[in-house]
């Protein structure tokens, strides 16, 4: 599909974004591990977590949806069975990491296999550390298709010491951990987002997290306790999702005369690194926070078109807004000025690499996007071109260029624009609500 977005309107109005897409994975899997019926409202139901919930009926477990709400009659850690087939994880990498833990958890036996697209995506960072603790899974040169048989009880407890922060790998981690012979510490360099400690905490895990104490070295701690009685049920309401808010807040600052809300938006502190750093590019964006949903706080964001300013991100501030980089970008090519990032490589290893494919893009938008090693440099001109660009299979990439062209004097027309029914099937009819002008065609 071929969208063309033409600039200039005004965006106005109010809106409510599906379940965040993190929380919406923990909250379908953990379900399934616990004893008993869960109850999760406002899931986020797209592509990536479609084959979470086709998996979960392949291990033998019961769900119904009607509409965005989710029941679960979870079957606990020892009621999983084998599946018959290959799970397919679809384009999903939360999925393909998050099931692996599961499944040295339950100590099942199966395939996790997906798109070529996922089978690029490395793996070896949850293969070697799930060996070390005993598991019996085997990659496939460092990828998927990845293979799981049944291991022998209980898996080794132990201390593992993370390259990067990663949430995927942590959590795939602290499943395995649930069925340790002692305590299991997870060493990370940078704060990587904690629903899973959160929502596993809720439903009787014991895990801890210990921040650094800025007088050794800047690492994250988590500590994974054995599981001593079943997982309890979840009952939950998902708040809607910070890393699809952020294309629309981005086009509330770029379009002219522009004014949004958005409401019931997660603001979990672990992933708002892009509110700081609009922030400092002193963009017009009040934040109310409202009541916390099953422990992960929630808010409100004002948005209003704003004159923003050039600015740096590196360090701690990047895990805290990985999966914003994209649209950052595109707010960052509006500025006057040169925006930096770095410490950023991790992007490289996204749906598509990040670093490369953003810059690419916004060069075909008159952009001066200059790729480094670990981030990328944005000499902003105050204002981008339009032109013809392409998703390259990126949800992000694809919404991000979209919210590109609100603010050109010319069309933006975006290739592939299809992908982005992976995260946030309503983008386009949100965007149009607000009064965007864009036409979708098949191409
Ligand atoms: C996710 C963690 C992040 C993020 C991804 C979802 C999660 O990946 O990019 O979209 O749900 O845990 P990493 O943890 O690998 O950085």
């Amino acid at each position: 599909m071929r969208c063309i977005v033409k600039g200039g309107n005004p965006l106005r109005g109010i809106i409510r974004l599906p379940g965040d897409k993190s929380l919406s994975h923990r909250a379908i899997l953990f379900a399934a591990l616990a004893e008993g019926h869960s109850e999760i409202d406002n899931v986020l139901l797209a592509g990536v977590t479609q084959p979470m919930l086709a998996a979960l009926t392949a291990f033998g477990i019961d769900w119904s949806l009607n509409g965005d709400h989710l029941t679960v009659n979870g079957k606990g850690l020892a009621g999983w069975q084998d599946p018959n087939q290959e799970i397919d994880c679809g384009n999903s990498a939360t999925t393909m990491r998050l099931l692996a833990g599961a499944m040295a958890a339950t100590n099942v036996s199966g395939v996790l296999d997906g798109s070529a697209g996922l089978r690029r995506r490395p793996m070896d960072r949850i293969v070697q550390p799930l060996q070390d603790m005993g598991v019996e899974i085997r990659a496939t040169n460092g990828c998927a298709p990845l293979s799981l048989i049944r291991s022998k009880r209980p898996l080794r407890g132990m201390q593992h010491q993370l390259g990067v922060a990663s949430a995927q790998v942590k959590t795939c981690l602290i499943l395995a951990a649930l069925v340790g012979d002692r305590t299991t510490t997870i060493i990370e360099p940078g704060p990587s987002r904690d629903h899973t400690e959160r929502m596993l905490g809720s439903m009787g895990a014991g895990i801890e997290t210990i921040k650094p104490d800025g007088k050794a070295t800047p690492l994250y701690r988590t500590q994974v306790e054995p599981l001593s009685k079943p997982l309890e049920p979840l009952k939950m309401h998902l708040p809607g999702d910070i890393s699809s808010a952020a294309f629309f807040i981005v086009s509330g600052l770029i379009a002219p005369d522009s004014e949004i809300e958005i409401e019931n938006v997660g603001l979990n502190p672990t992933r708002t690194g892009l509110l700081d750093a609009l922030g400092e590019m002193q963009a017009h964006l009040p934040i109310e926070e409202t009541k916390a949903q099953g422990g992960e706080p929630c808010g409100r964001i004002g948005i209003r078109s704003s004159a923003l300013k050039a600015t740096t991100v590196m360090g701690e501030q990047v895990v805290r807004m990985i999966d914003e980089f994209p649209v950052f970008g595109v707010a960052a090519a509006y500025t006057v000025g040169e925006t930096l990032v770095a410490d950023a490589k991790e992007l490289r290893y996204k749906e598509s690499d990040r670093i490369a494919m953003l810059c690419q893009e916004l060069r075909k938008l008159g952009v001066e996007a200059i790729e480094t090693e670990d981030g990328f440099r944005i000499i902003g001109k105050g204002k981008i071109d339009g032109g013809v660009v392409e998703a390259h299979g990126d949800h992000r990439l694809a919404m991000s260029l979209m919210v590109a062209g609100l603010g050109t004097r010319t069309p933006v027309v975006v290739e592939g624009a299809e992908v982005v029914n992976e995260s946030l099937p309503q983008f386009i009819p949100l965007l149009r609500s607000l009064g965007a002008e864009i036409h979708c065609e098949d191409s």
